[in-house]
C-alpha cells in the first residue's frame, strides 16, 4: 500500500476504536432492556441495540469520512452495492447477536474498511473484555498493542472453533455430516457463538482453525485479514478468496491447520 493509504488507515482505525468503545458502552448497558424480533427464521435475531450500534457507527464515521459507504448487517444491502469499486466501511455492529440476548457476554463489534474491493483495516472489538483485535493490510496484526500470529498446532494437538450456520435450513445435514466427521480427526471443538471472534482467537493462537457453513461478509470481512496478517489462511471450502458480495462457506486455519482441515472438509462436499 502507497503511504498516503497506510496513514488514511491508521486514521480510521484511530476513530473506529474510539467509536468502538462508545459503541460497546450500548452494549454493556442493554442488560435487562433487550427485545428482538425475528429476521429470516427462528434463530437468527436482531434486537433494537443491533440497529443502535449500527446507526451510531454509521451516522459517526459518515460524518468523518462521507466519501465512505456502508455494507452493514442490519441493512440488508447484500449483493445490492459494488464493493468492488470505491470505499466501504463492512460492519457488524452485533455479532453473536443470541450470545447477547442469552447474555453470554461474549459478543463482538466487527468493523471492516475495504478500498475497491480489498480490505484495508479491520477491527474486532469485544466489548465485555475491551479487547480490540486489529490489522492493516502489511502492517501485522495485533491484539490491544500486542503483536499476534497463529499457532502452529496440526488439528489433532489443537483447538477448532466452528460455527452451526444454524439460520439456514439448507445446510442442516451437510453441516452434521462436516461436524461428525471433523469430530473424528481433531483434538477438540469450541462453538462460541461469535464468529468474528473466532476468526480473531485463530489469529491469535487460540484455535488451530476454524469453518462454518456459511457466514456473511459481515461475520467475515475484519476478521479475515487479521488471519492474514497473522500468519493464517482463510477461504471457501473450494480454497477460493471468500467473497464480500455474498454469503460463503469459510475454512480458516494456520498454514498446517488450513491444509488438514481442508482436507478433512472436502472428504464431505
Ligand atoms: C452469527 C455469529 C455466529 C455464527 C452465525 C453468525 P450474528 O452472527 O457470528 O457465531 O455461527 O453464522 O451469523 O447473526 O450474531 O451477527
Amino acid at each position: 500500500m502507497e503511504t498516503n493509504e497506510i496513514l488514511k488507515a491508521i486514521k480510521i482505525k484511530k476513530d473506529v476504536v474510539k467509536l468502538c468503545k462508545k459503541a460497546g458502552k450500548i452494549i454493556l448497558d442493554a442488560y435487562g432492556k433487550i427485545n428482538f424480533d425475528q429476521k429470516t427464521s427462528s434463530r437468527d435475531l436482531v434486537t433494537q441495540y443491533d440497529k443502535k450500534v449500527q446507526e451510531y457507527l454509521e451516522s459517526n464515521l459518515s460524518k468523518k469520512y462521507p466519501e465512505i459507504n456502508f455494507l452493514a448487517e442490519e441493512s440488508d444491502d447484500l449483493g445490492k452495492v459494488d464493493i468492488y469499486h470505491g470505499e466501504f466501511f463492512v460492519i457488524d455492529p452485533i455479532d453473536g447477536t443470541s450470545n447477547f440476548i442469552h447474555n453470554l457476554k461474549h459478543s463482538a463489534i466487527s468493523v471492516g474498511y475495504v478500498k475497491d474491493g480489498e480490505v484495508v483495516l479491520g477491527v474486532v472489538y469485544n466489548p465485555y473484555t475491551k479487547d480490540f483485535y486489529s490489522a492493516i493490510k502489511g502492517q501485522g496484526a495485533y491484539l490491544n498493542a500486542e503483536n499476534i500470529s497463529v499457532n502452529n498446532l496440526s488439528v489433532k494437538n489443537g483447538l477448532v472453533g466452528y460455527g452451526t450456520a444454524c439460520y439456514y435450513d439448507d445446510l442442516r445435514q451437510q453441516a452434521k455430516t462436516i461436524h461428525n466427521l471433523v469430530t473424528d480427526n481433531v483434538n477438540d471443538l469450541r462453538r462460541p457463538g461469535t464468529a468474528s471472534l473466532d476468526l480473531c482467537y485463530l489469529a491469535s493462537g487460540k484455535f488451530c482453525a476454524f469453518y462454518e457453513c456459511r457466514l456473511a461478509p459481515w461475520d467475515y470481512c475484519a476478521g479475515m485479514l487479521i488471519i492474514a496478517e497473522a500468519g493464517g489462511k482463510i477461504t471457501d471450502f473450494d480454497g477460493k478468496p471468500l467473497s464480500l458480495e455474498k454469503k460463503c462457506p469459510v475454512i480458516a486455519g494456520n498454514p498446517i491447520a488450513y491444509k488438514e482441515l481442508f482436507d478433512i472438509i472436502s472428504a464431505v462436499k
